[in-house]
C-alpha cells in the first residue's frame, strides 16, 4: 500500500498548483479589451480577454464546429490563428498534421484569448446558427436507435444533406453542465423547420443516454450548425454508399433530397450494414426509394443472422458484399465514387475494399 502513497500525494500536489494557477490565472490577469479579426475584416469582435476562443467566439454568435463541446478530444475546432499565440500545445498535437501546423492551424478550445488575433475560418461557418428546438418526436427504429424531430419553429436552415448539427442537452444526473455532440441531419433540406437525427445509444454515453433515456416529446434543446463538408458530388459518377447503424442519417437525407430535385439519372448503390434483423430499420423506406428510383439500389446485408431468422437477403460482413457487387454487379467502366459513413472500423474496411476494386474518389464522414 505505501508504495502508492507518494504517488497520490504528487498527482494532489498537481492538481492543486493547476487549480490555483488557474485562479490566480482569472483573478490576477486582466487581458482586458481585445479585438478578433476574422477572415481579414469580414467581422471584427470586441471582447474581454481571458476566455479560450471557442468559448469567446461562441458568446459572439460565431459558432465553429465543436463536437465535443470544447473538451480537446474531437479536433473539430480547427482555425488559422495568424497571430502568435505560442507553440502547439500537447493537447492540440494528435489532431494537428504536419501541413496544418505550418499553416498555424490551431484548435479554438485550447487557445486562450490573451491579445488581439487574426483568425481564419471556413466561410460558410458565417451560416451557422443556434436553433432552439422542441423535441416533436421520437421514433423507436430498433432496440438501440432513435429518430428525433426536433421543430425549429419560425426559424429555418439552410444546409445541404451530409451535415450535422450539435445537439447540446441540458445537466441531468450526475452530469452537472450543459454537453453537445455532433448528429448527421437526416431529414431533407427542403424541410427547413424542422431538423431530425437517428441517435444510436452508446452504453455509459453522456448525451445518447439522455436521449434514450430523458428526452420528452415537448422538451425543450439547442442545436447549432449546420457543419461539416460530407456530401454529394455534382457529377454524374455511380454512388456507391455504405452504412452501418445510425450512419444511414446522411444518406436518408440525401435520398430523399435526389429523389425530390428529380437527380434519379444518376446511379445508386447503397449497402447498408448490420448484425441481425434487429438492427434493421426503415427497409421499407428505401424499398419505396428503389421503386421510384430504377437507378437506386438498396443492399441490406446481415453479418450474424441466426439460422431462425427470416432473412432471405445479403448474408456476411459488409466489405465482403460489396467487395461481390464491385467485381460482378457495378459496371467498372463507369466513374464510380464512394461515400462512407458510420464507425471508424468500418469506414477503414470499406475503404480499402473501395480502393482495392479501383475506386480513387472516396468521400466519408467519421462518427467517432
Ligand atoms: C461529424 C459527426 C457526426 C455524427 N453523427 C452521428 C449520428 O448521426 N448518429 C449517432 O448516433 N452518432 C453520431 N455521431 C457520434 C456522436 O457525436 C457521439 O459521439 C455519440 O453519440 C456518443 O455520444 P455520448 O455523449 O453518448 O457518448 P460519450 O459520453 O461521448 O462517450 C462515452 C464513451 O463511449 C465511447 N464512444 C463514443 N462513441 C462511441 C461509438 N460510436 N461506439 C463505441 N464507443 C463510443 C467514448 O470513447 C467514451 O469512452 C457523430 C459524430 C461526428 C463526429
Ligand atoms: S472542440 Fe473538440 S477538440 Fe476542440
Amino acid at each position: 500500500m505505501e508504495f502508492l502513497i507518494a504517488p497520490i500525494i504528487v498527482a494532489l500536489l498537481a492538481s492543486a498548483l493547476a487549480f490555483a494557477i488557474s485562479i490566480i490565472d482569472k483573478h490576477l490577469n486582466n487581458y482586458g479589451d481585445v479585438k478578433i479579426n476574422i477572415n481579414s475584416g469580414k467581422k471584427v469582435l470586441d471582447v474581454k480577454g481571458g476566455d479560450k476562443l471557442l468559448t469567446t467566439l461562441f458568446s459572439e454568435r460565431v459558432f465553429i464546429p465543436s463536437a465535443c463541446g470544447g473538451k480537446g478530444t474531437c479536433g473539430a475546432c480547427k482555425c488559422k490563428i495568424t497571430t502568435d499565440v505560442g507553440p502547439i500545445l500537447p493537447t492540440e498535437r494528435p489532431y494537428l498534421s504536419m501541413e496544418e501546423i505550418n499553416e498555424n492551424t490551431r484548435l479554438a478550445c485550447q487557445i486562450k484569448v490573451k491579445k488581439n488575433l487574426d483568425i481564419f475560418i471556413p466561410e460558410e461557418l458565417f451560416n451557422a446558427k443556434e436553433f432552439s428546438g422542441v423535441v416533436e418526436k421520437i421514433n423507436d427504429l430498433t432496440y438501440d436507435i432513435k429518430e428525433v424531430i426536433v421543430s425549429i419553429g419560425d426559424e429555418s436552415i439552410d444546409f445541404v444533406s451530409g451535415r450535422y448539427v450539435q445537439l447540446v442537452i441540458p445537466p441531468y444526473g450526475k452530469i452537472k453542465e450543459y454537453t453537445q455532440r455532433a448528429y448527421s441531419i437526416s431529414s431533407k433540406p427542403s424541410e427547413k423547420n424542422k431538423i431530425a437525427m437517428l441517435i444510436r445509444l452508446i452504453p455509459n454515453g453522456i448525451v445518447t443516454t439522455w436521449v434514450h433515456n430523458y428526452m420528452k416529446v415537448g422538451e425543450k434543446l439547442k442545436l447549432i450548425g449546420p457543419f461539416g463538408e460530407f456530401e454529394k458530388s455534382d457529377c454524374k459518377s455511380t454512388m456507391v454508399c455504405i452504412a452501418g447503424g445510425s450512419g444511414m442519417a446522411p444518406f436518408k437525407s440525401m435520398f430523399h433530397d435526389m429523389l425530390e430535385k428529380d437527380e434519379i439519372d444518376r446511379e445508386v448503390w447503397y449497402f447498408f450494414g448490420a448484425r441481425t434483423i434487429k438492427d434493421l430499420f426503415l427497409l421499407e423506406e428505401f424499398k419505396e426509394i428503389e421503386k421510384k428510383w430504377p437507378n437506386f439500389h438498396f443492399i441490406p446485408a446481415l453479418s450474424a443472422s441466426l439460422p431462425n431468422e427470416d432473412w432471405t437477403g445479403e448474408k456476411g460482413l459488409i466489405t465482403d458484399v460489396l467487395d461481390k457487387y464491385l467485381k460482378f454487379e457495378i459496371d467498372p467502366s463507369k466513374h464510380r465514387e464512394g461515400f462512407l459513413c458510420g464507425s471508424p472500423g468500418m469506414i477503414g474496411a470499406c475503404n480499402n475494399i473501395l480502393s482495392h476494386n479501383g475506386i480513387k474518389d472516396i468521400f466519408y464522414d467519421d462518427f467517432s
